[in-house]
């Protein structure tokens, strides 16, 4: 074989490997199929399995995938109660007790996880890219806290941190 033809078979096969990888995406984010709050628990499913790699995955694939995520309002919507579409979290903190709190913490952490994956487009003053993730980061921190509650009391007071994390990031680039 010669050097050419060597190299023209390495090529090849990279082409073949690319090609392989490309066509991986497409196909996972049409098997998320559209339905958030679903893929938010499978996200949660995961964590909760030790997983963090496949829920980093999942998450990078649902922010592309418009049918899912189309704007930061349809995350954020999550949040809200399950008889308006989303997953109830923003009560079950509310109500945070020692039997919810590590459900409630692995689905707080997907929201974190999508969140960060999501990022901030259009920096603009304290809206910075920087900022938001710092408190996608801080909400993570707040709901590793409240998985490792072991009583109502301390699921009430790790599920303030939570929703203190949320008031804090809402103070900077929510506009209402
Ligand atoms: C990293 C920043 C950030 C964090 C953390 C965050 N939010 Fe938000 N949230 C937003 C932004 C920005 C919006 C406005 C989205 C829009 O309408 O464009 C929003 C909107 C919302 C809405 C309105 C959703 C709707 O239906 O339009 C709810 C409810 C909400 N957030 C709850 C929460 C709760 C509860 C938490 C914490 C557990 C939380 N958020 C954490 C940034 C954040």
């Amino acid at each position: 074989m010669t050097m050419k033809t060597r190299l023209l078979l390495a090529g090849i096969a990279l082409a073949g490997i690319a090609a392989f990888i490309l066509s991986a995406g497409p196909s996972q984010a049409s098997f998320l199929g559209d339905d958030l709050p679903a893929v938010v628990k499978k996200i949660a499913g995961e964590i909760k399995k030790g997983n963090a790699a496949e829920a980093k995955k999942l998450s990078a694939a649902t922010v592309k995938n418009n049918k899912l995520i189309d704007e930061m309002s349809d995350l954020m919507h999550m949040y809200r109660p399950t008889d308006k579409g989303g997953l109830g979290i923003e009560n079950d903190l509310k109500k945070a007790n020692a039997k919810n709190a590590e459900e409630v913490a692995n689905l707080v952490r997907a929201m974190a996880e999508l969140t960060a994956a999501k990022g901030w487009a259009e920096p603009k003053g304290k809206r910075t890219k920087k900022a938001w993730n710092d408190f996608a980061d801080e909400m993570r921190s707040a709901a590793d806290g409240l998985a490792k509650a072991k009583t109502d009391k301390a699921a009430t007071e790790a599920a303030g941190k939570v929703l203190n994390s949320c008031t804090r990031c809402h103070s900077v680039f929510k506009d209402s």
